[in-house]
């Protein structure tokens, strides 16, 4: 599903096409925080937990900024780093550190704005994540707004789950899918 950066979105914003995944600064976080409370208003999140994953993870969050990053719009985000297997944090909750016995790379958060969607641009992220998921067995991360087809693309299916992580889902909203992939998948 290679797309070319910018089909659609060329007339209505040129430096959208210019934009690139870059990496996330924690400066970029109010940005970060006003896009995600517009795309995910009912799953709320501090500016804290942003700054935390940056800070434990700065690897696994990236910005989706125009002109190779010397611009000051931001378009998107991603935040993603390793946990223990099939225990994805709580909704909004500050996660101390990244455990030592981590044995899965997860996706907590990839939200782009409306205006640069359907470039390419979550694909090209999710690549990008998937390479440094390659450390890992398997990747997870929790499906909302009915996303599992677009995951599904990625060789994301459906997970094992079990009591706690079913109630831990549930602050994730009524459609939340708990999706693993096997990082040795060919997609
Ligand atoms: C999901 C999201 C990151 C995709 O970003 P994007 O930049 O549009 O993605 P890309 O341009 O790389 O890929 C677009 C393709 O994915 C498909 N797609 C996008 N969102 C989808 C969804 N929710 N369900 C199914 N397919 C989807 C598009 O139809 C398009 O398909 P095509 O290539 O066959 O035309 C973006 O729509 C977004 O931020 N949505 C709100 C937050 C969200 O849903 N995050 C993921 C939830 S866990």
């Amino acid at each position: 599903m290679e797309a070319a950066k910018g089909v659609g979105n060329e007339v209505r914003n040129p430096a959208v096409a210019k934009a690139v995944w870059y990496k996330l600064s924690v400066n970029d976080t109010e940005s970060l925080l006003s896009i995600a409370n517009k795309i995910h208003p009912d799953l709320p999140e501090s500016l804290e937990v942003f700054i935390e994953r940056i800070n434990l993870y700065p690897e696994g969050c990236l910005a989706l900024i125009d002109e190779q990053g010397k611009g000051n719009k931001l378009y998107g985000y991603v935040i993603s780093h390793p946990i223990i297997r099939r225990q994805p944090p709580a909704l909004n909750s500050l996660l101390k550190e990244i455990s030592p016995d981590a044995d899965q790379y997860y996706i907590h958060d990839l939200a782009i704005l409306s205006e640069a969607r359907g470039c390419g641009f979550a694909q090209e992220c999710i690549s990008k994540l998937l390479a440094i998921a390659e450390r890992f067995e398997t990747t997870s991360l929790i499906s909302v707004y009915d996303s599992t087809s677009f995951w599904g693309r990625f060789g994301f299916v459906s997970g094992e789950s079990d009591n706690g992580l079913e109630r831990k889902l549930r602050d994730y909203g009524e459609d939340a899918v708990y999706l693993e992939r096997r990082n040795d998948n060919q997609i």
